[in-house]
């Protein structure tokens, strides 16, 4: 193992798309951002200087950090934001985890823009537990809006009403040539007849789930979220922000072009489409000027292909392997049930909405981001940033299968979940649809959990327990809660810290469904969290 140094120079750069050139907040000038390279046990070091005029964090998204929750990024949950101006070294060491994962910005909306790929290899000398393919590729899926994307949020939250969807997916940065303007610059993935290629699919979109497509090709999926999964087969792959897939492809079609594409996945009755983005796969060995009439196009599922959506997710399992084991926990120490959903509250200044906005929770807390870093509180012991009554269990019953319930209210707080070191815990997120339902991928800082077991309509303790996959379920970081439905997951608390749990669509963390467990220090040497560096970031 190494230690790995990087720069990530926080600027504003000059990018044309869809017509049109606006500044954006890059790293280093790129959009994507740069790929970031390690191996397993590596330790990473990552300057972060800070040359624009907003605050800015950056999140290593799936990351254990073990004991070093002061890497870990969220502003205002780990650390204070670098201002600008300031600077700040992520420091941290990559233990049992190899795969691909992302970094973004974890403040306000600026992970528009800011993201990239963070690609672990195995350690030196231990092999893929698949054919080793004969190349690599990163694909980044994101999102393009034509104006600037805080003033798209901060519109939303004064109107009271839902921002405006992007303008356009982008795969690597780019629309393709589907788009508006886009002709040119498109990704283009070329490849030669009888290779094996493995793609490192990221979605870094703000607020879409997305299907993922390669005309005329099936794709091996053997990896999600940094572990590796039983190999499977589709033509499709489901997506949500945050999380990533490795899929194996191989050209073994006739020479010619194929089509990419990305389009969006959303159950709900309040759905928006967005612009598909497309990109090309391209046969070199099939000549260079090819004819658009030899282009392959893809079809996409539809909006709501909630079936496509379920098969792929159903197909999932952990490799677990003698080398790659499952662990899933067992017994369980803390048995939780989250109701996760959007509501309504007053908002007298919402004169677009009569006086009410939109907003979201978790078991009916709408989280309010402090203003001093909830690690920082914790580890020094600042009286008044949080309280640690997070509600277990949801503090009114209510149907969640559609049928409103009686009571919308949410209480606004800094609430958080305690949990002893190494507890093991058990979640049930439950959607509730107190609006319209709607899918929420949810993220868990500092672990990795199992998802045992997933359901539509109401979660039942009694029968739906019997069910579950304590065998082979798959492992990952963040999770699809089915539109109107619900999802279990497990882990062990075993990273002492403060760790951040919120849904991935950046639009329902704005409006509050995030919350964070606590988890205390253990008794051994080991177990217990690092010292803060002395260059973190003050508020
Ligand atoms: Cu990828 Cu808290 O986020």
């Amino acid at each position: 193992c190494r230690v790995r140094h990087y720069k990530f120079n926080v600027v504003m750069t000059n990018t044309t798309r869809l017509c049109s050139t606006k500044p954006i907040v890059t790293v280093n000038g790129r959009f994507p951002g740069p790929t970031l390279y390690a191996r397993e046990d590596d330790t990473v070091l990552v300057k972060v200087v800070n040359h624009v005029k907003y605050n800015v964090s950056i999140h290593w998204h799936g990351i254990r950090q073990l004991r070093t929750g002061w890497a870990d990024g969220p502003a205002y949950i780990t650390q204070c934001p670098i201002q600008p101006g300031q600077s700040y070294v992520y420091n941290f060491t990559i233990t049992g985890q190899r795969g691909t994962l992302l970094w973004h910005a974890h403040i306000l909306w600026l992970r528009a823009t800011l993201h990239g790929a963070l690609v672990i290899l195995p350690k030196f000398g231990v092999p893929y537990p698949f054919p080793k393919p004969n190349h690599e590729a990163v694909v980044v899926l994101g999102e393009w809006w034509k104006s600037d994307t805080e003033v798209v949020i901060n519109q939303a939250l004064k109107s009271g009403m839902a921002p405006n969807v992007s303008d356009a997916h982008t795969i690597n940065g780019h629309p393709g040539p589907v788009a508006n303007c886009s002709s040119t610059g498109g990704f283009k993935l070329n490849v030669e007849s009888g290779k094996t290629y493995m793609l490192r699919i990221i979605n870094a979109a703000l607020n879409e789930e997305l299907f993922f497509k390669i005309a005329g090709h099936t794709m091996t999926v053997v990896e999600v979220d940094a572990t590796y999964v039983k190999p499977f087969k589709t033509n499709t792959i489901l997506i949500a922000p945050g999380q990533t897939t490795n899929v194996i492809l191989s050209a073994d079609q006739s020479a010619g072009k194929y089509l990419v594409a990305a389009s969006t996945f959303m159950d709900s009755p309040i759905a928006v489409d967005n612009v598909t983005a497309t990109a090309t796969l391209h046969y070199t060995n099939s000549g260079t000027n090819l004819a658009t009439s030899q282009t392959t196009l893809t079809s996409t599922p539809p909006l709501n292909a909630t079936p496509v959506a379920n098969n792929f997710i159903n197909s999932l399992k952990s490799l677990n392997s003698k080398k790659y084991p499952a662990k899933v926990p067992l017994t369980i120490d803390h048995s939780l049930f989250f109701t996760v959903g959007l509501g309504v509250s007053p908002c007298p200044t919402c004169k677009a909405t009569n006086g009410s906005r939109v907003v979201a929770s978790v078991n009916n807390v709408t989280f309010v981001m402090p203003t001093t870093a909830l690690l920082q509180a914790h580890y020094f012991n600042i009286k008044g940033v949080f309280t640690t009554d997070f509600p277990g269990n949801p503090p009114f019953s209510f149907n969640y299968t559609g049928t409103p319930p009686t009571n919308l209210q949410t209480t606004n707080g800094t609430k958080l979940y305690r949990l002893p070191y190494n507890a093991t815990v058990q979640v049930v997120l439950q959607d509730t649809g107190i609006i319209a339902p709607e899918n929420h991928p949810v993220h868990l800082h500092g672990f990795n959990f199992f998802a045992v077991g997933r359901g539509l309509g109401n979660f039942n303790p009694k029968t739906d327990p019997k069910n579950f996959n304590l065998v082979d379920p798959v492992e990952r970081n963040t999770i699809g809660v089915p539109s109107g439905g619900w999802v279990a997951i497990r882990f062990r608390a075993d990273n002492p810290g403060v760790w951040f749990m919120h849904c991935h669509l950046e639009v329902h963390t704005t409006w509050g469904l995030k919350m964070a467990f606590l988890v205390d220090n253990g008794k051994g040497p080991n177990e217990s969290l690092l010292p803060p560096p002395s260059d973190l970031p003050k508020c």
